[in-house]
């Protein structure tokens, strides 16, 4: 695993959209596993910078979103796929129908989930994936416990991650859906190189057990420690626990 701790978060973004981009830059047909939260804004920002700068080129690239809220559409503000929009698919050269976000609103969310599982696979599998992670240790919306070899489907949102997303839906967390679409931990282990990232102090306990403590579905960040090709890039704040 590398681990790279950047004195500032500035740089922790400017280090993930370096890596990101150069992935990008990598193969005509890049796949991409994206990740949404208040981390992933000002990466998403510099790649887009990137972008307008010439310096980038989305036409053949593919995404896959990690997850999506049970019940809003991507017309709904809350949304993923709004966010998406928002922070990168409305200002890059995406191609309209190559990214990827899990349907919130399908008539059958298991059926979607089987979906898209299959068009993950269809693409020739995520190359690299974006994390974040959550104060329950999820990643994308794996919260405790989830099975490590699980795939795409409906959880329940933890309380815990409800009131950490609130700021969304106007700092009350039951406003926050109960349920998501999300990757299985399997599902993300399968991407041929994980990119996770988390800066504040806010970030250093779960960074802590994540690293360095036991091994166990009940902190699914912990199962990239199975991965053999991990970047972790934290700030000195989320690193100060760890490190
Ligand atoms: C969102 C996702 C989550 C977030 C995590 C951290 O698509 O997959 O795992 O990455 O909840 O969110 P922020 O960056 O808001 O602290």
């Amino acid at each position: 695993m590398n681990i790279i701790v950047t004195d500032h978060p500035d740089q922790a973004f400017q280090r993930t959209a370096g890596i990101i981009a150069d992935e990008i830059r990598s193969s005509s047909t890049p796949v991409l596993g994206l990740a949404t939260g208040r981390t992933m804004e000002s990466i998403y920002r510099l790649l887009v910078q990137q972008y307008e700068a010439g310096m980038l080129d989305f036409s053949g690239a593919t995404s896959f979103n990690l997850d999506e809220y049970v019940g809003l559409s991507a017309a709904d503000p809350n949304s993923y796929s709004h966010y998406m929009r928002e922070h990168l698919f409305a200002h890059v050269n995406m191609p309209d129908g190559k990214a990827h976000v899990p349907d919130g609103v399908a008539a059958d969310l298991d059926a979607e989930c089987a979906r898209y599982e299959a068009i993950i696979r269809a693409s020739g599998g995520i190359g690299l994936q974006l994390l974040g992670i959550g104060e329950t240790g999820h990643i994308g919306f794996n919260e405790p416990p989830s099975a490590f070899d699980s795939r795409t489907r409906v959880v329940h949102l933890d309380e815990v991650t409800r009131r950490q997303n609130s700021g969304m839906f106007g700092n009350d967390p039951e406003r926050v859906p109960e349920r998501a679409l999300t990757m299985g931990v399997g599902t993300i282990l399968e991407a041929r190189h994980l990119l996770l990232v988390a800066v504040g102090d806010g970030k250093a306990a779960i960074i802590n057990d994540a690293l360095n403590g036991p091994i166990s579905e009940d902190v699914s960040a912990t199962a990239i420690r199975f991965h053999d090709n991990v970047t972790v890039i934290l700030d000195r704040a989320a690193a100060s626990i760890w490190a």
